[in-house]
């Protein structure tokens, strides 16, 4: 625990959007830890509450429901249920977890904001908008699309580009099209309420860059960039339909931007949860307040929400951490919601039925604490067998079966300690403290590894003591060894509840254990002498290479289908000039020779005979022909495309295929023999 003295602890969690159900991404960016953070606090007695809920506001639902042919109630109805249901079946264990459509959460967002409007923390500002003429309403700026003005690529946001992440305004874009319509936008001029952050850049600069340099660098650095750049006016209000309606005459039609009202959701969420109560959790500075979040969430939280918290006062407090994780990717690419690429909780839930704790473990262990991390099922079912069954079930199973054996399935007292006994307990107190010291900073992963020595521990203990030896011999040091062994079993218990639960209750029922309390860890009086335990059960099951199939599968088709819908949905590329495209001078050639390259699955490395003499060719459609195939036939390559390096090959040119819906490419070829060398044109 940090210095400061607190009384209590208010976690938050990011609110996710209900227009989606929740993936691993969410879980090992925000929620897994939450969770893990909230049940080791409350093991530890704390006074602790962790809130969350859904936010049910902003544009995306509105285009989803759009789309569907349904109001954005009902995508979220839908979408809240699932997050809710599965968080659960997770055992995500919120103490609330509302919703940003409730009517608390309405009244006191608009209270909120009317604070502000009142307190003249707001400025109102006339400014020119993109508005589509054919639907009747405004279009914000991540809807407008087109040719981004820095790099030239197509399809950039109105917001910002995602080929050179340049962030820009709407009315930068070349050729500007409403995303949803295809119509041309036109200007119209409107007006919103603006929260000058300005205002607050001294106070948030000392806060956090002054106040907080024990913050994770990543959080730290994201700060300092934005407060160096000089905070700017952020709107708060939106031409919208969907949202909580700007509490002020007059203002008909606009809503509150959604990232204004969702953080003012943690409040609600606490409302809801103690009527009477709540203040103290906000206002109280003997409060500690932790956001869980992701990392593209760190401005809101540690700036805006905290800027909006300062102007409305009344001793609202600021958060004392941010621990914002970094990004899980899927099988080594970017997971997202609208391409299907993710691993669903809800679906996980059903097909990996009583596997909840795997995947907290996967994920904690894999946590994307300081850098992107990648979740495989590969791993994950190696974690499972190599690590849950042959360590930590192992150990638990071994040390239930010798009970069971030698003492009937009494846990026995123990007599006199050998060294290695105290060993063993020495080696408990010291994988305590670190197992501590590790949550307490929030390195979930290191606490993780620090639990999982007390199995490994306990298997060492075992190989070493070797009481099944002793059986006939020496009763006596037997029923210390076990005595021992099962209370390395009950510290697995106990250190292990706040990363898995499921296992954590089904090991101390096991093992007849009362309340669990971090007390506990590391003494020798976790499980009592005397106790009856329960028959063995296993802990884990080792999961086969059937048993991840399906999954693997799936992701497979997934990208099958990924590969037909970019090529049915791409839109035509926007015109080029005559001139650009005969720049391009694109000329046949004769393949001469064609070898795989060595080490690189996809590339193939050809001779091209191209009229004026050889050259070399790198191509990457190895995947797709075998070398021989290719030798002899003529092909279609661009010829003046400056030389590149693959794999120390020099490149000089491009050979075209065309790309066919399951994702494969077909090399063009003219269709009857022509001189090498001959224009394409
Ligand atoms: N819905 C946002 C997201 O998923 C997070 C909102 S966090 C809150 O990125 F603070 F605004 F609630
Ligand atoms: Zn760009």
């Amino acid at each position: 625990m940090d210095n400061k003295h607190f009384k209590r602890t208010l976690i938050t969690t990011a609110l996710p959007y209900a227009n989606g159900p929740v993936h691993i991404g969410h879980l090992a960016g925000v929620y897994v830890p939450a969770d893990i953070y909230a049940r080791y606090l409350r093991l530890r007695g704390e006074d602790v509450v962790m809130v969350g809920g859904s936010d049910e506001h902003g544009v995306p639902i509105t285009i989803r429901a759009r789309k569907e042919g349904i109001t954005p109630q009902d995508v979220v109805d839908r979408y809240h249920k699932i997050i809710k249901d599965s968080f659960e079946g997770l055992g995500i264990s919120f103490d609330v977890y509302s919703r940003t459509t409730s009517e608390t959460h309405a009244e006191t967002a608009s209270e909120f904001f009317r604070h502000l409007y009142d307190n003249g923390e707001f400025v109102e500002k006339p400014s020119m908008q993109f508005y589509d003429e054919g639907a009747g309403r405004f279009v914000t700026d991540r809807n407008v699309v087109g040719e981004c003005p820095v790099c030239h690529a197509q399809g950039a946001y109105g917001d910002q580009c995602e080929k050179c992440g340049s962030s820009l305004n709407a009315t930068e874009l070349i050729n500007p099209r409403c995303a949803e319509t295809g119509n041309v936008p036109v200007l119209r001029e409107t007006y919103h309420w603006y929260l000058p952050l300005d205002r607050w850049q001294d106070t948030l600069s000392k806060w956090i860059l002054d106040g907080h340099k024990e913050w994770k660098t990543n959080v730290y650095g994201q700060c300092k960039s934005w407060i160096d750049l000089g905070l700017q006016p952020r709107a708060v209000t939106r031409d919208l339909d969907w949202g909580i309606p700007v509490p002020v005459e007059g203002a008909d039609g606009k809503v509150l931007y959604v990232w204004f009202d969702a953080p003012i959701g943690y409040i609600s969420n606490t409302k809801e949860l103690l009527p009477d109560t709540w203040q103290t959790y906000w206002k109280d500075p003997e409060t500690r307040i932790i956001n869980f979040i992701g990392k593209d969430n760190i401005v809101f939280h540690c700036i805006i929400f905290p800027a909006m918290l300062l102007a409305y006062g009344d001793g609202y407090q600021l958060p004392d951490n941010v621990p914002a994780n970094e990004f899980l990717n899927l099988e080594g690419d970017k997971i997202s919601t609208s391409r299907n690429w993710a691993v669903w909780l809800h679906e996980y839930l059903a097909d990996m039925p009583g596997k909840q704790d795997v995947l907290r473990y996967v994920l904690t262990a894999n946590a994307p604490e300081t850098k992107d991390n990648d979740f495989t099922w590969r791993d994950f079912q190696a974690r499972n067998n190599n690590e849950l069954v042959a360590i930590l079930g192992n150990f638990v199973n071994r040390a239930m079966v010798l009970t069971h054996k030698y003492f009937d399935g009494i846990v026995p007292a123990a007599g006199d300690l050998a060294q290695a006994d105290k060993d063993a307990l020495a080696e408990m107190e010291s994988i305590k403290s670190a197992l501590s010291e590790s949550l307490d900073t929030f390195h979930f992963r290191d606490a993780l590894r620090e639990a999982m020595n007390f199995a490994r521990l306990g298997n060492k203990y075992l190989q070493e003591t070797e009481p099944w030896k002793l059986a006939k011999t020496d009763m006596g040091r037997v029923a210390t060894i076990l005595n021992i062994a099962l209370q390395i079993c009950g510290n697995i218990a106990v250190a292990f509840e706040p990363f898995m639960p499921f296992m954590s209750e089904k090991l101390s029922r096991m093992l007849g254990m009362g309340n669990m309390t971090w007390n506990e860890l590391a003494t020798a009086d976790v499980v009592k002498a005397g106790t009856e335990l329960s028959a063995p059960e296993l802990l884990f099951e080792k999961i086969d290479d059937e048993g991840i199939r399906p999954q693997i599968e799936r992701l497979e088709r997934i990208k099958k289908e990924n590969q037909i819908n970019n090529w049915h949905a791409e839109p035509q590329a926007p015109d080029v000039d005559f001139d650009t495209f005969c720049r391009a001078d694109l000329r046949v050639g004769t393949v001469l020779d064609c070898q795989k390259v060595p080490k690189a699955d996809k590339l193939l490395q050809f001779t091209i005979d191209d009229g004026l003499g050889q050259r070399t060719i790198v191509s990457g459609i190895a995947q797709y022909y075998q070398p021989e195939q290719l030798k002899g036939k003529q092909v279609v390559f661009i010829a003046n495309l400056p030389p590149r390096k693959l794999r120390g090959i020099t490149s000089q040119g491009m050979i075209l295929s065309a790309l066919n819906a399951d994702g494969s490419l077909t090399v063009i070829s003219p269709d009857a023999p022509i001189t090498p060398g001959a224009q394409v044109k």
